[in-house]
């Protein structure tokens, strides 16, 4: 299986660079083609003659690479490679990439390849927990990019807590699962709203509400990792667009409902998206004017297009999966089976958006998942690993 697989290894600074050692010596027991990519602060803890032995390849570093070769060839390295390899990924490298710099060959590498990165940190304890370092595991994450680690233990720096780098053992089984990953999507096209929509009032003031379109993109790039077509239909949110995805990017709900015919036909339509139930009947096309004495205006709201329901009604553009969303603050299942029955759709993913829960605008989701079969309960989890597990459920659909 790993006879024609390569593998392009960045080994970035830490104590744990040695580790990346043991890590070339398994892949090449299993016949994988290793290239070695190694940074300036990498070569601090472990040589490029070691990397250069071990993979029985040559091995790259800043030093050699732009100056001995042109640029364009190294591009076409990590082009060539079916999976990079991140090990260990320092808390800088992981800041660097978050960010899109190509501020030496590494970061280069990662920022020109079209191919999954898989990622395994390791760094000191609270560099880890650093809300920085998390919220640029979160952008990564929404991009696609998968991580192996870190564990928790006994650290170099005499702290216990996670930051040890995963072993390699460990480190090979993710390599092994990324390049097999399995693509049961292919073939299919997803369309998938997300993020809230503004319905303008004037020209500076709007309507909204407070999603944030993290579960939408989520399950954006989990469709799109199972190897679907994805158009995402966004509102107006602060989220990094996910890698591998087209996104159509719209603010109201008319403009959502038109994105979304128009990138039919589609297999599967996810509606995450928090559509504004009601606009401004007429927008005033001048800023309205705070006058002395005068009372304050009036809004006359007239309904929303239901996109859900549209794009559910029976017929040849109909996809042939249709899931909805529920946002319930009161009787979350009742709601959220009447909702099915209403809108048309097959499935209904319900939560709770009280705000005791967190859960709009917050990293995590608990869900119910319904369809005419019953209510299947998950966990409350990420919500990337949320999309993760609908867009598996969704792969179950199509098998
Ligand atoms: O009726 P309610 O707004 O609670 O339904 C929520 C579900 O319907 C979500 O999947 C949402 O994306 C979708 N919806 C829609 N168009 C609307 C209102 C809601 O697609 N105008």
């Amino acid at each position: 299986m790993s006879m024609d697989k390569k593998i392009l290894l960045i080994v970035s600074g830490g104590i744990a660079a040695f580790k990346a050692l043991e890590l070339i010596r398994l892949l090449r027991g299993k016949s994988y083609a290793v290239t070695c990519v190694l940074t300036e602060a990498g070569a601090q803890f472990v040589t490029l003659l070691s990397l250069q032995a071990l993979s029985e390849s040559k091995a790259y570093t800043d030093l050699f690479s732009l100056t001995d070769e042109s640029e364009m060839g190294h591009i076409q390295l990590s082009r060539s490679a079916d999976l990079i390899v991140v090990a260990p990924a320092t808390a800088n490298i992981l800041a660097r990439m978050a960010t899109g710099l190509a501020d030496d060959l590494a970061t280069t590498l990662l920022l020109a390849t079209d191919k999954p990165v898989l990622v395994a940190p390791a760094m000191n304890v609270r560099m880890w927990l650093h809300p920085a370092t998390q919220a640029n595991i979160s952008t990564l994450s929404a991009r696609g990019v998968t991580f192996i680690g870190p564990d928790e233990g006994a650290m170099a720096c005499h702290e216990f807590g996670p930051g040890r780098l995963s072993e390699p053992p460990a480190i090979l089984a993710a390599i092994e699962a990324a390049l097999d990953a399995p693509k049961p999507l292919s073939g299919k096209h997803a369309v998938v709203t997300s993020g809230p929509t503004h319905e303008p009032i004037d020209p500076v003031r709007y309507i909204a509400n407070r999603s944030s379109g993290k579960q939408g993109h989520a399950i954006a790039a989990a469709l799109a990792s199972l190897g679907a077509r994805v158009t995402l239909v966004s509102g107006p949110v602060n989220q990094p667009d996910p890698s591998g995805v087209s996104i159509r990017r719209v603010e109201t709900a008319e403009e959502m409902l038109a994105a979304c015919q128009s990138a039919l036909p589609a297999d599967i339509f996810v509606a995450a998206a928090a559509v504004a139930d009601w606009r401004v009947e007429q927008a005033s096309t001048g800023k309205i004017k705070k006058k002395e004495g005068v009372a304050a205006p009036s809004l006359s709201l007239v309904p929303n297009p239901d996109i859900l329901a549209t794009l559910a009604k029976p017929g040849p553009n109909r996809p042939s999966l249709v899931i909805g969303f529920a946002a319930e603050t009161d009787d979350l299942l009742a709601n959220a089976q009447a909702k099915l029955t209403r809108k048309g759709c097959d499935w209904i993913v319900a939560n709770d958006v009280s705000p005791a829960t967190g859960i709009m605008g917050g990293d995590e989701n608990a869900i119910h998942l319904i369809s005419k079969a019953g209510v299947e309960d998950w966990p409350r989890l990420r919500k990337d690993d949320v999309g993760r597990r609908l867009a598996a459920r969704i792969a179950k659909e199509f098998t």
